[in-house]
């Protein structure tokens, strides 16, 4: 297996051309790996009637009273940002890929044209996330490293105290969030720097801008961070159709997950149901007159 891909210059010296796309059987694989694991684990020992999969997970009626029938969690601009990002993503790797695989089509201009509304989308979500939605939601506390080393060591058989229910967002969306920004920002930098090689309406190529083995290095973090991405994607489809998760994926659409999977999941005292948050879901519809 090679790691990078190499070619000969005009006057015959090799350099480095990009990433060796071998990597991709690698990225496929780690993520099929991934999900056939995690499948055998969650029959042996994650379903709700083993005990890892019943850890702190009793129906709790307490604060029960004060939660609306229907709990928001997407807002609608998180919604539209989650939707637009993921269908530039798959037009990106498809673009990007298929070409590799054989498929001949002239696959630039679309690329680069996913790869723009992309960066507006991480704009949007970056000045959304710090001014409107606020940081702490995926900040990683010590709480959530107690529980998360807690749920690993439940899963391997370990007789341990069961884990608390977590907050809105558990370790494992925290980290998948944390990986795939730094994924996500690397992409973005090199392929605005990969554009000055093509031409666009707005000016034309210019492959001199930078020597040759800088652009070498440009073009092998584009390919490791968009290899990484089918790994990354393959393991966030797998849970997302994963029968058990099927509400948290349906509240990317619809905005709210119902009373009580609240209840059964999360701890409201790291996530609260707020006055603001009852508000906006017994505020009557349009349709309700
Ligand atoms: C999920 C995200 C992305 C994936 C999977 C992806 C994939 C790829 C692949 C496989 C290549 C071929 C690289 C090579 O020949 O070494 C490429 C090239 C390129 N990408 Fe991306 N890319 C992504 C994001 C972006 C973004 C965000 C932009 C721009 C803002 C971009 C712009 C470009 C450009 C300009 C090229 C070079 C085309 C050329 O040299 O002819 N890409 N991309």
């Amino acid at each position: 297996m090679e790691w990078f891909r190499w070619q000969r210059n005009p006057w015959g010296q090799e350099i480095l051309r990009g990433l060796s796309w071998d990597l991709i059987w690698l990225a496929l694989a780690a993520g099929l790996l991934f999900a056939v694991v995690h499948t055998l684990l969650y029959y042996w020992r994650l379903r709700p009637n083993t005990p890892a999969g019943m850890a702190g997970k009793k129906n709790r009626t307490d604060v029960g009273g004060q939660v609306p029938e229907r709990v928001p969690r997407h807002s609608l601009a998180s919604r539209t940002f989650h939707w637009i990002m993921a269908t530039s993503m798959l037009a990106l790797l498809f673009t990007g890929f298929l070409p590799i695989f054989g498929l001949k089509f002239s696959w630039v201009t679309p690329h680069w044209i996913s790869g723009l509304v992309l960066t507006g989308a991480i704009l949007f979500h970056i000045i959304h996330a710090s001014f409107w939605k606020g940081l702490a939601s995926m900040w990683i506390t010590l709480q959530d490293l107690r529980d998360g080393w807690l749920n690993l060591r439940q899963i391997v058989g370990l007789p341990d105290p069961a884990p608390g229910r977590t907050g809105k967002n558990p370790l494992e969306n925290k980290l998948f969030h944390h990986v795939t920004s730094i994924t996500t920002l690397a992409v973005i930098a090199t392929g605005l720097l990969m554009m000055v090689k093509v031409d666009t309406p707005f000016w034309t190529r210019n492959p001199y801008l930078l020597p040759d083995d800088t652009w070498g290095v440009i073009y092998v973090l584009h390919g490791a961070a968009s290899v990484a991405f089918i790994t990354l994607i393959i393991t966030h489809i797998y849970f997302a159709i994963r029968p058990e998760k099927r509400w948290i994926t349906l509240s990317m659409i619809v905005g709210w997950i119902p009373r009580t999977r609240y209840l059964e999941h999360y701890d409201p005292e790291h996530w609260p149901v707020t006055q603001q948050t009852i508000r906006k879901a017994t505020r009557p519809s349009p349709k309700d007159g």
